[in-house]
């Protein structure tokens, strides 16, 4: 993550608690706080673990708000802006859930979040190219990343409700990749599109300038890294969720690789 980071108060008002609204928001499944000693480093490192988390999906709500409002701007099919607002309430409740997970293990609910990657700006590039820079970065490629990474963290840990919160949650990821394939395939389409496609040539060099970015990112902490090289710390992340630093880094640089291989299957 990036150094410049702001604070941002992740709470819940107490509307949601009332019957009348009660149905419409997802319930916190980890309202207790553990009975884990939360001074000891393993349930630190795993409450900062579930507080990234948390800002990632909050990130994820960010740039689905942005794209949803693309959308609604070009007038895009309805169903397409219908499934781009299910997929904001979607990542909503990934950071809701997550945030629940965080406080269950002594998280204020305050987290420093990093400026560059919280908001997309719109730019005056063609709405057409905005779109496409969403569809292609953030679905086809961001959210097969994260499905990768999130279908392999479930079978690095043991069985416990923080692992059954991240199988909760794969049906959303899946939708998400999913959108982004047949989302391009649409625009790609000319005869079907409702966007202009930019073109293959276009598509291969921003790929270039996507892979380039998500291998310049610190994607490890020191601190969980340190915490796995200790025996029984490494058991005590593992059944909070929290697979092997290291061994996560490694996936996430096989799921970055992978997407040249999934372009090249696409554009074929
Ligand atoms: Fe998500
Ligand atoms: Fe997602």
């Amino acid at each position: 993550m990036s150094e410049d980071t702001f604070e941002l108060s992740f709470n819940d008002s107490s509307l949601g608690e009332q019957s009348f609204y009660k149905r419409h928001v997802g319930g916190n499944t980890f309202a207790d706080p553990t009975s884990r000693d939360l001074k000891s480093p393993a349930v630190q490192v795993a409450r900062k673990a579930w507080e990234d988390r948390t800002v990632s999906e909050y990130i994820g709500v960010m740039g689905m708000h942005y794209f949803h409002g693309l959308l609604v701007d070009v007038n895009a099919p309805m169903d397409v802006q219908e499934l781009a607002l299910l997929c904001v309430l979607q990542e909503q409740q990934h950071c809701r859930r997550f945030r629940g997970i965080a406080s269950h293990l002594g998280s204020s609910g305050q987290l420093a979040v990093p400026i560059d990657e919280l908001s997309i700006q719109r730019t005056d590039e063609p709405l057409n190219v905005q779109i496409a820079k969403y569809v292609f970065g953030t679905l086809f490629c961001g959210e097969q990343i994260a499905l990768d990474l999130l279908k392999w963290s479930i079978n690095q840990v043991p069985d416990s409700p923080y692992r059954t919160a991240m199988r909760e949650i794969l049906k959303d990821e899946v939708l998400h990749t999913q959108m982004g394939t047949d989302l391009l395939t649409q625009m790609r389409d000319a005869s079907a599109s409702w966007c202009d496609y930019p073109g293959d040539d276009w598509v291969r060099q921003f790929l270039g300038e996507y892979i380039e970015h998500m291998l310049s990112r610190n994607i490890v902490d020191a601190e969980e890294a340190a915490c796995f090289e200790d025996p029984a710390q490494s058991a005590q992340l593992l059944e909070l969720g929290i697979p092997n630093t290291l061994a996560f880094k490694e996936q996430y640089l096989v799921s970055v690789e992978n997407l040249k291989s999934k372009t090249d299957r696409f554009l074929n």
